[in-house]
């Protein structure tokens, strides 16, 4: 994919994702996530699971920041301090973040993980593989893994169409359709130390977060 095409594919997502996001009222639709409140919590809870220790986590593609918001409060209950972050491709959707989390708005940024600098390294960076085109997945992982994560840190990579049925229709054909997380993963040559599932029985949906630390992700 040259230059030209990829920005066009990252233009398809900010504009796509925002249309239909920002089409609903519910906090966890404008995040993507359809159905009642309960099954959010199923499929999302995963990601706080992953969180084992109090520090700074960065949510690359944070929307409208519910995710972080329902974060500090499910790591909270386990005794953790989290210090919240975000990144989203839709200024709209940062907007709404930094209201949501008024105390941590300065930490919200427009940008593209695929080129975007950090402004430090955190020591939880989640993400998913569906932003950025497959042929770039390695590489994208790799770049997280060397400027965003603190030495110490973890890469959560998150599926949200774990054993899906038709997993290409939950992303964008420039995807790679994902229903097994760890095998794309050691396709890619990457190690997860550990992983968390969740389980949506309201339309037997699954979610499974990868935990990988920096050599996990770079090798060595
Ligand atoms: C499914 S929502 C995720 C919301 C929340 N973080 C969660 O896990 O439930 C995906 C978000 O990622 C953003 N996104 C997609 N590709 C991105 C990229 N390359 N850089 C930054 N944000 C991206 C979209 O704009 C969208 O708001």
């Amino acid at each position: 994919m040259d230059e030209a095409a990829l920005a066009a594919y990252f233009e398809k997502t900010r504009r796509m994702l925002e249309e239909s996001y920002l089409a609903h009222s519910e906090p966890w639709r404008q995040s993507g996530m359809s159905g009642p409140y309960q099954r959010w919590v199923s499929l999302r809870k995963p990601v706080a699971d992953a969180v084992q220790r109090s520090g700074t986590f960065l949510d690359t593609g944070c929307a409208n920041g519910y995710l972080l918001e329902c974060l500090l409060l499910w790591t909270a209950e386990r005794g953790l301090h989290i210090e919240a972050h975000g990144l989203d491709l839709s200024e709209r959707q940062v907007e709404l973040a930094r209201r949501r989390l008024p105390h941590c708005s300065a930490n919200l940024h427009v940008g593209n993980a695929w080129d975007w600098t950090p402004p430090q390294r955190y020591d939880f960076v989640r993400t998913e593989l569906c932003y950025v085109p497959a042929a770039l997945e390695r590489a994208y992982l790799e770049r997280l893994a060397q400027d965003f994560l603190a030495p110490d840190g973890r890469l959560l990579v998150a599926n949200y169409a774990e054993s899906h049925s038709e997993p290409e229709k939950t992303v964008f054909p420039e995807n790679t359709p994902i229903t097994d997380l760890l095998a794309r993963l050691e396709q890619l040559g990457m190690r997860p130390e550990a992983h968390f599932d969740g389980y949506d029985p309201i339309k037997g949906r699954r979610t499974r977060v990868a935990s990988l630390t920096r050599a996990g992700v770079l090798g060595g």
